[in-house]
């Protein structure tokens, strides 16, 4: 409604009365034009911002029991974002990148992963580091179309969920037969004792891969025991591992848990090696566990001794930009080199299909092969995994030491 039309010049003539009226409605209605005005050149203000920048969310655990995830992964996030934006962005913007904490809660990333996809308005998400947590958050990405790629979650499930689902990780079947593998001809275990996690899914599944692989490789479960991660107390499940008797115990377990384990074995008198996968890999587990941990092994996906020109390139850069608390360069892991590829995988599917537009980004990222990263090459297959290699690293004098690459 226009408030001026009393005004037009069309109007008959007004006695003194309706012209007051009119003065008197201009009066009341003025503020009202002006805000509206205002609003109007805020929000077009905005939209232009907006339509200026690459929107990506990011959900991550930066705070909580898995604090250390979320905050290698964002860092390697983070330090791609920067440097695509310092040689230009992409497509001709520059990225901005929206982190959200979920806490390392369960329930968290449903809400935080629909606050970015609807509030902020994100074309990707990023994330998450934890199988259980990528899983809350991919039927959203999947309903909304918006593609979402996991750096390092490794169940199958995560991208099972549907075809915007990415990661740039191995999954837990080829991780479970490589450690299956290593119990029974590098520790020439016969009998193995499995302790999962059941409250995780990433544990439940690699402890299932890790059973047929060890079974088909002629070796016996002897024991099977259950946790709820954040528990403090594990020794009645310990006591009965130990009575069992096995030559090595598989915890497929996430560090802060898996670093009491490790301390309470001990105090139990259970002398044989414990070993894990990717989930063991924080700096923390050595902090928390000391010498508990000692000698102990797990696979993962990259150690910074094994290096491409273009992995070599990554740590440099890492190291300059974070830093240790006590202010020495900052190593990376494996989270913070999947989060590097995840951010520059995204980057280069969105230039290759020359637009930001969900369903075209979705199939540039499934045509993705031989892409060079912070982890070697990245081949995404048909079922929207990458294939990689895995590594196998031992705890030794305090710090992770390289042993092994193992093939797919
Ligand atoms: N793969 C683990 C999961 O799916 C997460 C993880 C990745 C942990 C890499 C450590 C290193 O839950």
């Amino acid at each position: 409604m226009n408030p001026f039309t009393h005004n037009s010049p069309a109007a008959a003539p007004k006695a003194p009365s309706v012209l007051c009226r009119s003065l008197a409605t201009l009066i009341r209605v003025l503020p009202l034009v002006a805000i509206s005005l205002l609003l109007a050149l805020g929000s077009a203000g905005c939209s232009k911002k907006s339509d200026d920048v690459i929107k990506v969310g990011e959900f991550a655990s930066l705070t909580g029991k898995e604090a250390t995830f979320g905050t290698s992964s964002h860092e390697g996030t983070l330090l791609a974002i920067e440097e695509l934006n310092a040689t230009g962005g992409v497509l001709g913007k520059k990225i901005e990148l929206i982190t959200e904490d979920n806490l390392s809660k369960a329930g968290e990333s449903g809400t935080v992963v629909t606050k970015l996809i609807d509030r902020d308005g994100v074309v990707a998400i990023l994330g998450e580091v934890a199988s259980s947590r990528s899983l809350e958050a991919a039927p959203i990405c999947q309903r909304s179309q918006i593609p979402m790629i996991s750096p390092s979650s490794t169940n199958p499930k995560v991208t099972e969920t549907g075809d915007y689902i990415f990661r740039v990780c191995f999954i837990d079947p080829f991780q479970g037969t490589v450690m299956a593998n290593f119990a029974s001809k590098t520790l020439k275990a016969k009998k193995v004792a499995v302790f999962t996690d059941v409250k995780s899914d990433y544990s439940k599944g690699l402890a299932k891969y890790f059973k047929e692989g060890f079974t088909e490789a002629g070796g016996e479960i002897s024991a099977e025991l259950d946790f709820n991660g954040g528990d403090k107390d594990f020794k009645a499940q310990l006591t009965a591992i130990k009575t069992a008797a096995p030559d090595a115990v598989f915890v497929p377990g996430y560090y802060t848990d898996v670093a009491l384990i490790c301390i309470q074995a001990k105090q139990l008198g259970l002398n044989v090696p414990l070993f894990g996968g990717d989930g063991w890999e924080s700096d923390d587990l050595i902090k928390i566990g000391k010498e508990a941990v000692e000698g102990n092994y797990f696979s993962t996906h990259y150690h910074p001794e094994v290096s491409s020109p273009k992995s070599k390139q990554f740590v440099e850069a890492y190291k300059k930009r974070f830093k240790n608390q006590d202010g020495s360069p900052k190593a990376p892991d494996a989270m913070a080199a999947l989060g590097y590829d995840s951010a520059i995988i995204l980057a280069e599917a969105m230039k290759r299909a020359g637009t930001t537009e969900g369903a075209k980004v979705r199939d540039a990222l499934a045509a993705m092969k031989d892409f060079e990263g912070a982890t070697g090459k990245t081949n995404i297959n048909e079922k929207r995994d990458a294939t990689k290699p895995a590594v196998i690293l031992q705890v030794k004098g305090g710090v992770f030491k390289y042993v092994e690459t193992i093939s797919p």
